[in-house]
C-alpha cells in the first residue's frame, strides 16, 4: 500500500448527499477489460458516499476477495470487505447455483431436506443439463433476493446492489432468462417469481454498465451488447473505457508521427538515434490515434461515457479506491430523494 494512497484516502470527503438513483447495477464487458475491477470501485464509490453496498460474483473466480487481499468468499456469507469514513461498507457474495437450487426447491416446494439428498446423486448437473438457463435462473434469481431485501425492511438488506456479471457475449440472454421462464411457467409461483425478477430488471433502479477497452473487439461487443440490451428493454447506463492512458499530444502531432513524418532532434543524439527515436515513438502515436477513434465511436453510442486511467502500479484496495474517486466524478449521481 503506497503511503500516497493512503494519505489520499485519508483526504477523501465522504460525498453523503450525491446518490445513484440505482439500486441494481449490472456490470459487464468482454473478458478482461476489468468488469470485477470496476464492480468494487463502483461499488467503493458508493460507500464513499456512505451506502452499504453488496457486490455479487457470479463466476466463481473469486476476483472480488483477490482485490482485497482476501481469502475466497465462503459460499452464502456476505461479509464485510470494506468499510469508509461516512460509514458505508462494501460487502460480498459469491453466489452459487447449487445453493440457489437447494433455496429455491425449499422456498418454492418445501423440499429442503430431498433437495440435499438429490444434490448428492448430482441433480444439479442433472438439471442445468436438460435446462441450460436454469443455472442463469437462480443466479439472477438470488440477485432479486438481495436487491428485495430493502423493499421487505429487513436488517440485511443493501442500499445498492453490484452484480459483477458474465461478459457482453452473454449479458442480454442472462440477464433475459426469466422471460423464458416467463413463457414456460403460465401461472404459479415459478411464473410470479420470473415475473417480478423481470419487472425488476426494467425498472428505473436497474442499470446496466458495460466496461471497454479502446481496443476493437471490445468496443464491438459494447456495441453489440448495447444493441442486444435495448432489445430487452433493460436500461443501459454508463460505458466505462477502463485502462485510458493519458498523452498530452495534440492529435494532429499524433498523426504527424503516425504517418511517419515527426521529426526528433533530442540535443546529444546524432541524425540516426533521433530517426530511430521518432520511428519508436510513430509507433505510440499510431497506438493514441486508435484508442482516440475508437474514444469517438463509445461516444456515437449515445450512451454517458466514462473514462478510468490505467493504473501503473497494479490493482489493490487502495488503487481501486482512486477508481471510485473517478467513478464518482464522472457517473451521473442523483442527489438524495
Ligand atoms: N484501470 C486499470 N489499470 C490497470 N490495471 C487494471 C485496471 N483495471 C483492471 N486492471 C487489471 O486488468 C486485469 C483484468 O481486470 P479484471 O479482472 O477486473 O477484468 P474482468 O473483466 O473481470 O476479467 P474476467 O473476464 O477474467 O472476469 C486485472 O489484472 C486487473 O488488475
Ligand atoms: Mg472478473
Amino acid at each position: 500500500m503506497s503511503r500516497a494512497r493512503t494519505a489520499a484516502r485519508a483526504d477523501r470527503r465522504p460525498l453523503s448527499t450525491s446518490l445513484p438513483q440505482q439500486t441494481l447495477h449490472v456490470v459487464s464487458g468482454k473478458g478482461g477489460t476489468g468488469k470485477t475491477t470496476i464492480s468494487v470501485a463502483l461499488a467503493c464509490a458508493l460507500a464513499t458516499a456512505g451506502r452499504r453496498v453488496l457486490v455479487c460474483e457470479v463466476e466463481g473466480r473469486h476476483g472480488i476477495t483477490d482485490l482485497f487481499g482476501r481469502p475466497p468468499l465462503d459460499r452464502a456469507e456476505e461479509p464485510r470487505l470494506s468499510r469508509t469514513p461516512s460509514g458505508g461498507a462494501v460487502h460480498g457474495l459469491a453466489i452459487d447455483a447449487e445453493d440457489a437450487l437447494l433455496e429455491y426447491l425449499e422456498s418454492f416446494y418445501h423440499l429442503g431436506f430431498a433437495a440435499k439428498a438429490l444434490d448428492r446423486f448430482g441433480a444439479m448437473d442433472f438439471a442445468t443439463s436438460i435446462a441450460p438457463g436454469l443455472r442463469d435462473v437462480l443466479l439472477t434469481g438470488k440477485v432479486y433476493e438481495a436487491v428485495r431485501r430493502q423493499a421487505k425492511g429487513r436488517d440485511d438488506a443493501y442500499d445498492a446492489v453490484i452484480l459483477d456479471a458474465p461478459p457482453t457475449g452473454r449479458i442480454a440472454q442472462f440477464l433475459n432468462i426469466h422471460e423464458a421462464v416467463s413463457g414456460l411457467a403460465k401461472v404459479g409461483p415459478i411464473r410470479s417469481q420470473a415475473d417480478s425478477i423481470n419487472a425488476m430488471l426494467r425498472a428505473p433502479t436497474t442499470v446496466v454498465h458495460l466496461v471497454t477497452l479502446l481496443e476493437d473487439m471490445p468496443v464491438t461487443e459494447t456495441e453489440e451488447a448495447i444493441d442486444q440490451l435495448r432489445a430487452t428493454q433493460i436500461t443501459v447506463g454508463t460505458v466505462i473505457a477502463n485502462m485510458v492512458r493519458s498523452m498530452p499530444l495534440s492529435d494532429g502531432v499524433l498523426q504527424t508521427f503516425a504517418d511517419g513524418n515527426g521529426k526528433l532532434a533530442v540535443p546529444g543524439f546524432d541524425e540516426a538515434d533521433n530517426k530511430i527515436l521518432a520511428a519508436e515513438f510513430g509507433i505510440e502515436a499510431t497506438r493514441t490515434v486508435d484508442h482516440r477513434r475508437r474514444r469517438a465511436v463509445l461516444d456515437g453510442f449515445g450512451k454517458p461515457v466514462a473514462e478510468v486511467a490505467f493504473d501503473p502500479g497494479g490493482i489493490d484496495e487502495n488503487a481501486v479506491f482512486a477508481i471510485a474517486d473517478q467513478l464518482q466524478d464522472q457517473m451521473q449521481l442523483e442527489r438524495r430523494r
